[in-house]
């Protein structure tokens, strides 16, 4: 054969192949979401999501300190709220001295250059496990945002640096922006998880934090994980409306729309890959029908190659280890 072009040469030795890499992981592309709940010294495994775990403040504000030696620069934080602090109303979403904002400030004391990132939904704190305010069977849209825009101030009047909207209500993103100018947070940003599908991956999430719907499923409010068109449109509302940083989730079956995203704003784009996907290599790599740490590195990698300039992943320590 009489070859012009042999794509072979540049994959030849690792030199070749390290030089011509197109796509790099870092540990400053990883967000490290955080399970907080009350207590001291408190560290349980969550069931299903094997070795991560549900942290009280002291050792959250330890595992900060070790998330930020390893080059990462940011984490997302998300409290276990006790079944007796749960209503419909989100009261203890805005309490100034609750969980997430005594775990805001201590993670700020403790480590003042981390961003903390907030999530901003009422599903913890809802004694119906749903984001929203419930009326007659129904996550009413525009009083859950009035908590929501109130729950973002409380967020940043605590310390944080962005509050990050995970319930998908319609207007939410400009409230907030609205409510952070009105009481002068003029420095705290909004990552607006913008294309969120109602998926099956968030299982072990609410086994984390015990916030399962009590009735229904998420679908009048997350999105179907049939459309595309759909992530574009909720998308560049969120940036209209103000967000800083707009977000893809789940991420490992919707690299499709990370890349549609990512070609249509110019903002940052993260993509949350979340539990389920950690649970499904945890499980592989358990039973031993998957190298755990290559898996990663391809999952993570496939995640920023598709678009996502910030990944939240809860393997981010792991990750940042490897790379290290
Ligand atoms: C709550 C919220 C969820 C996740 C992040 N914020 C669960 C849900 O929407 O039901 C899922 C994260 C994960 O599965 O890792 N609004």
């Amino acid at each position: 054969m009489q070859l012009i072009r042999r794509n072979r040469i540049l994959r030849g030795t690792p030199a070749m192949r390290a030089m011509v890499a197109e796509t790099i992981l870092k540990p400053a592309d990883f967000i490290a979401p955080l399970f907080i709940t009350e207590g001291k010294g408190v560290k349980e495994e969550i069931s299903s999501m094997q070795n991560y775990y549900r942290m009280s403040i002291d050792l959250t504000v330890a595992e900060v300190k070790e998330l930020w030696n390893l080059g990462i620069k940011s984490v997302l934080i998300f409290i276990k709220c006790s079944d007796d602090l749960k209503d419909n109303k989100g009261t203890e979403a805005v309490n100034p001295n609750g969980l997430m904002q005594r775990s805001i400030k201590a993670i700020k004391d403790a480590c003042p250059e981390m961003v903390v990132m907030t999530d901003v939904a009422l599903d913890p704190y809802s004694s119906y496990g749903h984001d929203g305010i419930v009326e007659n069977n129904e996550i009413v849209n525009d009083a859950t945002v009035e908590v929501l825009a109130r729950m973002s101030v409380s967020h940043a009047e605590a310390g944080a640096d962005i509050v990050a909207p995970s319930d998908m209500m319609d207007g939410r993103i400009l409230a907030i922006r609205e409510a952070l100018e009105a009481s002068n947070f003029t420095k705290t940003g909004i990552m607006s998880y913008s294309a969120k599908y109602a998926s099956c991956f968030y299982g072990p999430f609410r086994d984390a934090l015990d916030s399962a719907p009590g009735f229904g499923d998420k679908k009048t409010y997350q999105m179907d994980y049939a459309n595309r068109l759909e992530a574009i449109k909720e998308t560049i509302m969120d940036v209209e409306e103000g967000a800083d940083i707009v977000m893809v989730k789940p991420a490992m079956s919707y690299l499709d729309i990370i890349r549609e995203i990512k070609n249509e704003v110019t903002l940052p784009v993260s993509a949350y890959h979340v539990s389920g996907e950690y649970a499904m290599i945890k499980a592989a790599a358990k039973m031993g029908w998957l190298d755990e740490n290559k898996a990663v590195l391809e999952s993570l990698t496939s995640i920023k190659r598709a678009g996502a300039d910030l990944i939240a992943t809860y393997y981010a320590k792991h990750a940042a280890k490897l790379i290290d």
